[in-house]
């Protein structure tokens, strides 16, 4: 297993280009499966959870192509001759479940397991199972898998109301609706700038689509959709992580293609610690505003609220502001296992439940530590930057799952960073 060592204290200077969004491309993936024309997507991450849903994609019997170094994806279900999504993919990535709403609304039955994902919290599907059987669908869950079936005549349009926000359930429902008879309303739906972006692309297949970014989604039904081209929106949590890099190490860094209106409430918080980012033409630039970092108190919550995405990036910071900073974790329970490993790194963190109280210390050093999931490896990293000394952060195929060429990116303003492949 690949480690990632780090030389940490220097500042970091000079420009990182942002990619495409991870979590908008998974749903915009699946959304091949609902028409017969060739869909295809630019400016796509190239990831391997990007990589995994393609296997899962061709597994089905769709086409599949990674173009131009993987970030145009050409894909094609044609062909789809499989309505079993197996284990063997599934369990690898929780986003496989995305695949279930589209392949019942079209093909009218869909197997798919039970999925699995990074280990922060139980995280069922029961919204996801709830809102399809709503549009009729009879589900039946049996040696790990969901055996699900439509009606004789398709999915029915139905009134959806959720009890709480997921944006996966908000995803299938919302793929699944755009082929079912009649209108879908789906309340309380999530608002994430995802969500949007995938209402954007079927809408350009010939979907009908109104209140995307709010939360009531309306969707009328049609008969078919047929092919689009559409570019991968801008990954607000790869934005929000380079935007930490010289909030933690001090320079100035431009996330190119970053964009404010993707990261209001995260760069609310960054203002109060301190941090100035400003939008520039190419993008949003991030520095400290007078060489200190100040304690803030952050609560995840759905979009437009803080990014729970961003929690153990934002936590890294916090280990060196002045003063003391409360995070609660409001989606996820179990999302504080970056703690521990940060407090090898000399950071003062409590855990109790889902709050963290932070107490800032003058300065981290360099220790080995183990990546736990996504976003706590990156959050590893950003403090390993910030750190006296070396850092080896292990088991990054974590880190691989959602971030594309971190080294590179980083070494490419100033950090001593590198692979060491295990
Ligand atoms: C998506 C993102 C993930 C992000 C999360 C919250 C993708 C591929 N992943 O995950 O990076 O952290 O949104 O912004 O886009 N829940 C249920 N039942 C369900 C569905 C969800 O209880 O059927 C719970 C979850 O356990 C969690 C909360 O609802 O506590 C929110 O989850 P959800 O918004 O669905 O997250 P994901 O779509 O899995």
């Amino acid at each position: 297993m690949d480690s990632i060592r780090v030389l940490g204290g220097r500042e970091l200077n000079g420009r990182i280009p942002i990619a495409g969004a991870k979590n908008a491309c998974l749903t915009l993936m699946p959304a091949t499966i609902l028409t017969d024309e060739p869909l295809t997507l630019t400016n796509a991450p190239r990831l391997s959870d990007i990589r995994t849903m393609t296997k899962l994609l061709q597994s089905l019997g769709a086409e599949a192509a990674s173009l131009q170094g993987g970030q145009v994806l050409a894909l094609s279900s044609h062909d789809l001759n499989n309505l079993h999504a197996d284990y063997e993919i599934v369990r690898k990535m929780r986003a496989s479940i995305l695949v279930l709403g589209p392949m019942l609304a079209r093909h009218g039955r869909a197997e798919v397991s039970l999925p699995g994902g990074c280990a922060i919290g139980a995280r069922p599907v029961d919204l996801h199972l709830k809102a399809l059987e709503a549009m009729g669908a009879t589900l039946d869950l049996r040696d790990g898998y969901v055996h699900a079936k439509a009606p004789s005549g398709g999915l029915k349009g139905a009134v959806i109301d959720f009890p709480f926000v997921s944006v996966g359930a908000t995803e299938n429902a919302l793929l699944a609706a755009t082929l079912a008879k009649g209108t879908t309303v789906l309340n309380n739906a999530a608002r994430e700038p995802e969500i949007v972006d995938l209402a954007q692309c079927l809408r350009r297949m010939g979907a009908h689509i109104e209140g995307e970014g709010t939360s009531t989604l309306t969707i009328e039904g049609v008969d078919r959709l047929g092919g689009a081209t559409h570019p991968v929106v801008v990954d607000r949590i790869e934005l929000g992580t380079y935007m930490l890099a010289p909030a933690i190490t001090g320079g100035t860094v431009e996330c190119l293609g970053g964009r404010l209106d993707l990261v209001g409430a995260f760069a609310e918080r960054l203002d109060a610690a301190g941090i100035a980012v400003e939008t520039t033409d190419e993008g949003l630039k991030v520095s400290r505003r007078n060489g200190r970092v100040n304690a803030v108190n952050v609560t995840t919550q759905p979009f437009p609220g803080f990014p729970t995405d961003l929690q153990a990036q934002i936590m890294a910071l916090l280990c060196t502001a002045d003063g003391i900073s409360v995070l609660e974790e409001k989606i996820f329970e179990n999302r504080f296992m970056h703690a521990p490993e940060l407090m090898r790194m000399g950071a003062r963190i409590e855990v109790h439940g889902g709050t963290a109280t932070v107490t800032g210390v003058p300065r981290l050093r360099g220790a080995p530590v183990m990546a736990t999931d996504l976003r706590a490896s990156v959050s590893l990293i950003l403090a390993a930057l910030a750190a006296e000394g070396e850092t080896v952060v292990s088991r990054v195929y974590h880190l691989d799952r959602g971030y594309e060429r971190v080294e590179e990116k980083l070494s490419g303003c100033g950090a001593v960073i590198e692979r060491i492949a295990g």
